[in-house]
């Protein structure tokens, strides 16, 4: 797991506690600067419009074609607000048994570094606009370092689980990655 985080801060340029940052050592919290659930609403349909209007990329918009945009919205909501501190909406929705399977739950998309430098793209052009964070330069910085850490980590997991099904060694502890 470790070298997992090694290995995304290092394709990310974002270390694994810095991206802790924005959940952990903010006052208020990252959840009240965003102005509570709703805010995490508002965010991540700004971030889904962005992408299901990605039509210049085809192999990005691609990896969504078994997604409705209202379902990956409600999804994503869900989880960050679960995330930053709220109510657990996202165990209420999938159950929260083995965790909430961030990288077991990407394992079936083609996801490289390259969709994920797009995703994060899409997400910080998503922060930039919410209208609650637009005079919150610090709240915006720590979000961004945490979704880049994130995003490069589903890379990179989901790689060493390949690699350790091909070998034949133990099914790794799949679901339990974040
Ligand atoms: C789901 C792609 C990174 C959180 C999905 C789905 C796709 C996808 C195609 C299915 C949509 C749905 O029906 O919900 C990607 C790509 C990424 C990426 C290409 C680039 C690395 C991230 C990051 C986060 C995240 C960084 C969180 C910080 C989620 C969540 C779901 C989801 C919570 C819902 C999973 C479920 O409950 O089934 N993602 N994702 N993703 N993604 Fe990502």
């Amino acid at each position: 797991k470790h070298n997992l985080q090694t290995a995304a801060a290092k394709l990310s340029g974002v270390s694994y506690e810095q991206s802790l940052l924005a959940s952990t050592s903010l006052h208020p919290t990252l959840l009240d600067r965003i102005g509570g659930p709703s805010g995490f609403y508002t965010l991540s349909t700004l971030f889904y419009n962005r992408v299901f209007n990605d039509t210049a990329n085809p192999w990005f918009l691609g990896i969504f074609a078994t997604s409705t945009k209202e379902e990956a919205i409600d999804n994503q909501y869900r989880f960050l607000v679960q995330f930053f501190g709220g109510e657990e909406l996202y165990n209420a929705k999938k159950g929260g048994k083995y965790g909430v399977r961030l990288v077991g739950r990407h394992a079936n998309y083609q996801i490289q570094a390259r969709a994920a430098e797009r995703w994060v793209e899409h997400m910080n052009c998503a922060i930039d606009e919410h209208e609650a964070l637009l005079g919150d330069k610090e709240g915006r910085d720590y979000l961004k370092l945490y979704f880049r850490f994130t995003a490069y980590y589903i890379v990179v997991a989901k790689d060493y689980m390949r690699d350790d099904q091909l070998s034949g060694g133990t099914q790794m502890d799949k679901g339990r990655v974040w």
